[in-house]
C-alpha cells in the first residue's frame, strides 16, 4: 500500500468523502481512522489530518465508565456525536448506533440512524452483524443514510459470544464471516469494520467484496486501520487491553502527574502565587480594607 494521495491537497485538506474513501481504496491508501467521542479530541484528530472518526459507543467505557457497551443509550451518542461533529470538520464521521437503536425494527432504526445525520452532523452510521442485521441495513441505505457494517468480534453481542474473542480462525467461522460480508454488502452498506480477525483471512474477505473494508485488530490487508482513542493515547481507565490496541503516548500517566504536582502545590501553599492572583490598586485595597475593618 502507498501513503500518497490521501485527502490533503495542496496544503489544503479537503473534506472526506465517500468518493474520497473510495478513491483512497482504489490507490491503495490506507485510511486512518480513531474514535473520538468529544470536541477536543475530534479537533486534535482534524489537526492531524486523520481521516475518518467514529464515534464509538466505545465511550461508554472510555468517557463514562461503563463495564461495556451495553447500556449505552442514543442520548448518549448524541451528546457525544455533536461535540465530535463540532470539532472536526474535513474528517469523515461515522455515528455508532448503540444497542437497541437498531435491532428491534426497520423504523427504529431508520429513525436513530437519521438522528446521527440531521441532529448531530455525522456523515454515516456503523451498526454490528451481518446476514442478521441485512434488513436494517437495507432499510437505512434505502432512507438515504452510508452505514457501516460491522463484522467479527461485535461488543454489543459479548454476552452471546461469551466475551472477547478472536473470529475467523477455522475455515468454518471465515465462511460465515465471509457470507456476512457479501450480504452486508448486498444490502447496501458503503463499507465494512473487521474487529478482532487474524490478517489473512481479513485480507480474503476484503477481496470478496468491493466496498472499503477496515480494520480494528484484523491485520493490514485492508483499505484502512481504528484504533480506540484512550487506548491509542494511553488514556483508557479499566482493565480491557487488547493485543492490537498499540499505544503511542501515555496522557494518562501526564495526567495523574500533573494532579499530583497541583495537589501538592495546593496543600504546601506555593499554588496559587503572585502570577496566578490579580492585582488591585493600593488606594482601592486600602478603602476596602477600611470598610471591612469599619464594619
Ligand atoms: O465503539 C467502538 O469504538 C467500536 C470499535 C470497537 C470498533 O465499535
Amino acid at each position: 500500500m502507498t501513503t500518497s494521495g490521501t485527502a490533503v491537497g495542496n496544503g489544503t485538506r479537503r473534506k472526506v468523502t465517500l468518493g474520497t474513501l473510495r478513491s483512497m481504496k482504489a490507490q491503495q491508501v490506507p485510511a486512518s481512522f480513531v474514535t473520538a467521542y468529544d470536541y477536543p479530541s475530534a479537533a486534535f484528530a482534524e489537526a492531524a489530518n486523520i481521516d475518518m472518526i467514529l464515534v464509538g459507543d466505545s465511550g461508554g467505557m472510555t468517557m463514562l465508565g461503563y463495564h461495556n457497551t451495553m447500556p449505552v443509550t442514543m442520548e448518549e451518542m448524541m451528546f457525544f456525536s455533536k461535540a465530535v461533529c463540532r470539532g472536526a470538520k474535513k474528517a469523515f464521521v461515522i455515528g455508532d448506533m448503540p444497542f437497541l437503536s437498531y435491532q428491534l425494527s426497520n423504523k427504529l432504526a431508520m429513525q436513530n440512524a437519521g438522528r446521527f445525520i440531521s441532529e448531530a452532523g455525522c456523515d454515516a452510521v456503523k451498526l454490528e452483524g451481518g446476514k442478521r442485521m441485512a434488513k436494517r441495513i437495507r432499510a437505512i441505505a434505502d432512507s438515504g443514510v452510508a452505514v457501516m457494517g460491522h463484522l467479527g468480534l461485535t461488543p454489543q453481542s459479548i454476552s452471546l459470544a461469551g466475551g472477547y474473542k478472536v473470529y475467523g480462525k477455522t475455515k468454518k467461522e471465515f465462511e460465515s464471516l465471509r457470507e456476512d460480508a457479501i450480504a452486508v454488502e448486498d444490502a447496501g452498506a458503503s463499507f465494512i469494520l473487521l474487529e478482532a480477525i487474524p490478517e489473512e483471512p481479513a485480507g480474503y474477505i476484503r477481496e470478496s467484496v468491493s466496498i472499503p473494508v477496515y480494520g480494528i485488530g484484523a491485520g493490514k490487508k485492508l483499505d484502512g486501520q481504528l484504533l480506540i482513542l484512550h487506548d491509542l493515547i494511553g488514556a483508557f481507565v479499566g482493565d480491557i487491553k487488547p493485543k492490537f490496541a498499540k499505544r503511542y503516548a501515555n496522557i494518562g500517566e501526564q495526567i495523574t502527574k500533573a494532579l499530583l504536582a497541583y495537589g501538592d502545590e495546593v496543600k504546601s501553599g506555593q499554588f496559587p502565587n503572585l502570577e496566578h492572583t490579580y492585582p488591585i490598586e493600593q488606594h482601592e485595597l486600602g478603602a476596602i480594607r477600611e470598610l471591612v475593618q469599619g464594619a
